[in-house]
């Protein structure tokens, strides 16, 4: 099964692939986290990506496209995976179109996560995240036991630099101009399902649940009804 998360920054791609990647087994591929995880390295990846990810725009397609296309090919995607944060624009969603037929696979559905601005601002601006195992939380809607460490490994929370109100809005402004016109390659190949993702997150997560069981039942004309 390959499942692809999109919508706006801090819709809650994030919170809901990691909880979907345990209900179903199978891992939770985010850009975004790679991404980090080479600037924290300082590798020649994380030194490109740096200055674009800081300030909210898309990172060049020729060093996001070669990354994760190697990582969809490891071992452990082997049984499918959930996307986030890939594809971004209509040519990554080309690319991966591509590359998931050459390796046998299919994209099966694409889940657009309809969020309001209010609420993207708050969770973005309230969302720490644990530098160790990078497990997401909000300082009021999903608080750690204790503050500022991460009830799962004890590591320190950290707020993402892009997660700054000026960055904020740049990144709106990347995702209406850049992303949207994705929606219309998924809703092309009649593979777009629209969710609410404003109400609270196991809300979300018991639709999503509902969804993807009857998906996994080949019953993808009634889930697009
Ligand atoms: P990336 O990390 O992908 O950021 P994003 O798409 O902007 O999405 P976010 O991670 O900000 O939000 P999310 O929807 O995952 O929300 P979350 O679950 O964390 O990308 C970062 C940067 O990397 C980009 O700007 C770009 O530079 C680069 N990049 C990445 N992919 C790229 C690509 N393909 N091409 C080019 N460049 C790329 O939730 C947010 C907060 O809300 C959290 O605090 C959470 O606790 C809370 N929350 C979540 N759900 C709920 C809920 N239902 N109710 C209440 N609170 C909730």
């Amino acid at each position: 099964m390959i499942i692809i998360l999109f919508g706006p920054p801090g819709a809650g791609k994030g919170t809901q692939a990691k909880l979907l990647s345990n209900y179903f087994n199978i891992p939770h591929i985010s850009t975004g986290d790679i991404l980090r995880r080479h600037v924290k390295e300082d590798s020649v990846l994380g030194k490109k990506a740096k200055l674009y990810m800081d300030s909210g725009e898309l990172v060049p397609d020729e060093l996001v496209t070669d990354m994760i296309l190697e990582r969809i090919r490891k071992p452990d995607a082997k049984n499918g995976f959930i996307l986030d944060g890939y594809p971004r624009n209509v040519s990554q969603a080309q690319s991966l179109n591509k590359s998931v037929k050459e390796i046998g696979f299919d994209v099966d559905l694409a889940i657009y996560f309809e969020a309001s601005k209010d609420v993207i601002v708050k969770r973005l601006s309230g969302r720490r995240v644990c530098k160790k195992c990078e497990r997401i939380y909000h300082v009021v809607n999903m608080p750690p036991k204790k503050d500022m460490v991460c009830d799962d490994c004890g590591a320190e929370l950290y707020q993402r630099k892009d997660d700054r109100e000026e960055t904020i809005i740049n990144r709106l402004n990347v995702y209406l101009k850049q992303s949207t016109p994705v929606l219309d390659h998924f809703s092309k190949h009649s593979k777009l399902k629209k969710i609410s993702a404003d109400s609270e997150a196991n809300s979300v997560f018991n639709v999503l649940k509902d969804t993807l069981d009857r998906l996994k039942n080949s019953d993808l004309e009634k889930i697009n009804k």
